[in-house]
């Protein structure tokens, strides 16, 4: 099979979008984030749409931009941390790219997204376990993972252009 981008999954903070950056650099590919093409396409932000119209038409807007992000060749795609939960966008995307999950632990990410009020999932520490714990079944399915815990995004992107050049 002849995958054409990578996708980089995980919970939020985990380093996706960072890390997506470097990736696209060093592979000569464009990069793309699912949470920025939503607000430019939308014209809000993430926050004001969860506000505003609730989760569930956050997730078909999320949808309709990870399946047509996903069509255009060579991306790396940093998709927000619920893209893959949706079993239909999950399965074009794994047929599209090479999915990798980026982890990391509760502190670290604590740590990394801080108080950020542009993230509305993003609770106190016991709604963010009680999150992670519902979806670790779900980024465990993820077919590649790359720890992030103690590694510079250098090194993270280092690891994730050696798997994508042994997976294509
Ligand atoms: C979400 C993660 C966020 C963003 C939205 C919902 C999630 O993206 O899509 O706030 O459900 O995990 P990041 O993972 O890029 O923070």
């Amino acid at each position: 099979m002849v995958r054409q981008n990578i996708i980089l999954a995980g919970f939020m903070g985990t380093g996706k979008s960072t890390v997506g950056k470097l990736v696209a650099e060093r592979l000569g590919m464009h990069f793309a984030d699912t949470d920025a093409t939503i607000e430019s396409l939308d014209g809000r932000s993430i926050a004001v749409i969860f506000a505003e119209d609730g989760e569930i038409a956050f997730r078909r807007i999320e949808s309709t931009v990870c399946l047509r992000i996903v069509r255009l060749p060579e991306r790396v795609i940093a998709v927000g941390g619920g893209a893959l939960l949706d079993k239909y966008t999950r399965s074009v995307l794994e047929s599209e790219g090479l999915i990798i999950c980026l982890t990391a632990d509760i502190d670290e990410i604590i740590e990394r997204v801080g108080d950020d009020p542009s993230r509305p999932l993003f609770g106190d520490r016991a709604a963010i376990e009680r999150l992670m714990a519902e979806r670790a079944a779900h980024y465990a399915s993820l077919p590649h993972h790359v720890d992030t815990m103690g590694h510079t995004p250098e090194q993270v992107a280092e690891e994730i252009v050696e798997l994508w050049k042994n997976n294509t």
